[in-house]
């Protein structure tokens, strides 16, 4: 399904010809501060069918929907809760998605029967282009297929995806690297479905105690975030920073946080933030995973990071993507 190629346009000069292949029903490809996202016109059931098709996503894995603006929100849902109102004001546009109740205009299928929704406001100024161009909602995942590296960069979609989608954007990388971070304050505590790139701390600070129920223990909160995902090809292990030194495989990878460890003896190093820097790590952490899944390596081992501000994001995809292989799927 992904032989063949997607027309790659540049976004300076591309976004109008990508409206309008949403507005016909088409799949557009296009980034956001932190991953590309493959969108389709939200109104349009046919149209968000075909996202499911070209990512062989379950049906039960609901969509965000993106506006072009946060006034746009009310327009759309109609009255929202005020706790959702007041992080929409604080954090939009940013990658922080909000749960508000599905709106009749929304085919179900976006929600994949949910009677709530998520939604966003992405803060890349071409995103928001692009779906004020288009004129309508723009329901879009991921551009990924279903479970593996999420893609940050157009060439990631293309090998990715290649044909099953008719057009991508090419915005260069995303600045965030990870996906936003979830959230339902619908009943006034915000509490955390998936973390992401707006870091807990930031949330706190903002709103005070938050709740987080990431379903690490294996019970998904959001439908989407299962234990397994976020995953390579090659087998993938975390382990803490002093214990990847002592590695010696010869034919395997290291995903490094700071700096290439003196001893072992690996086929191929990625090391995300010399300095240290969390958010820098965050935006190099899948295209190194996707550097290391397709260098050959036997097996990627992964350094867990500070697990702090953006690191708890970090740290969470690694263990994800280990778990696909502790599951032995
Ligand atoms: O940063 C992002 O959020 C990117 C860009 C493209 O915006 N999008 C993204 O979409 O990560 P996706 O489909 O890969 O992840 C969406 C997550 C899934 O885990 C899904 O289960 C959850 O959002 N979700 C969607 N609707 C939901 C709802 N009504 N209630 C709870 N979780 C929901
Ligand atoms: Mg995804």
């Amino acid at each position: 399904m992904s032989t063949g190629s997607p027309r790659v346009l540049p976004v300076e000069g591309g976004i109008a010809e990508a409206a309008s292949v949403l507005r016909a029903g088409g799949l557009v490809a296009f980034p956001t501060e932190t991953v590309y996202g493959l969108g389709a016109d939200a109104l349009d059931a046919r149209a968000v069918a075909r996202i499911f098709e070209a990512k062989q996503r379950p049906s039960f894995d609901p969509l965000i929907t993106h506006l072009a603006d946060a006034a746009d929100l009310a327009g759309l849902v109609g009255r929202v809760p005020a706790a959702v109102e007041a992080l929409a004001e604080r954090f939009w546009p940013g990658p922080l998605t909000l749960i508000v109740d599905r709106p009749a205009a929304i085919p179900p299928i976006v929600t994949s029967g949910l009677e709530t929704m998520a939604v966003r406001v992405p803060d890349e100024p071409s995103a928001r282009a692009l779906i004020a161009a288009a004129g309508v909602p723009v329901a879009a995942p991921s551009a990924n297929r279903f479970g593996q590296l999420s893609p940050t960069r157009a060439e990631h979609v293309v090998a990715g995806l290649g044909a099953a989608v008719d057009v991508v954007l090419d915005g260069g990388p995303t600045r965030c690297g990870i996906e936003s971070t979830i959230v339902d304050a619908r009943g006034g505590r915000p509490v955390v479905l998936r973390l992401g790139a707006l870091p807990l701390e930031a949330l706190v600070e903002a709103v005070g105690p938050v709740t987080v129920r990431p379903g690490s223990s294996g019970q998904p909160v959001a439908p989407g975030t299962l234990a397994a995902h976020y995953a390579p090809r090659t087998p993938l292990r975390v382990v803490g920073a002093a214990e990847s030194a002592v590695g010696d495989g010869g034919r395997r990878g290291l995903l490094a946080f700071r700096e290439r460890p003196a001893g072992g003896d690996w086929a191929a190093v990625e090391v995300l933030s010399p300095a240290g820097d969390l958010t820098v790590a965050a935006a190099r952490l899948f295209d190194a995973l996707h550097r290391l899944d397709a260098a050959g390596v036997t097996e990627i081992v992964a350094e867990r990071v500070p697990d702090i501000g953006v690191g708890r994001a970090i740290n969470d995809r690694l263990g994800r993507a280990a778990a696909t292989w502790h599951q032995g799927g």
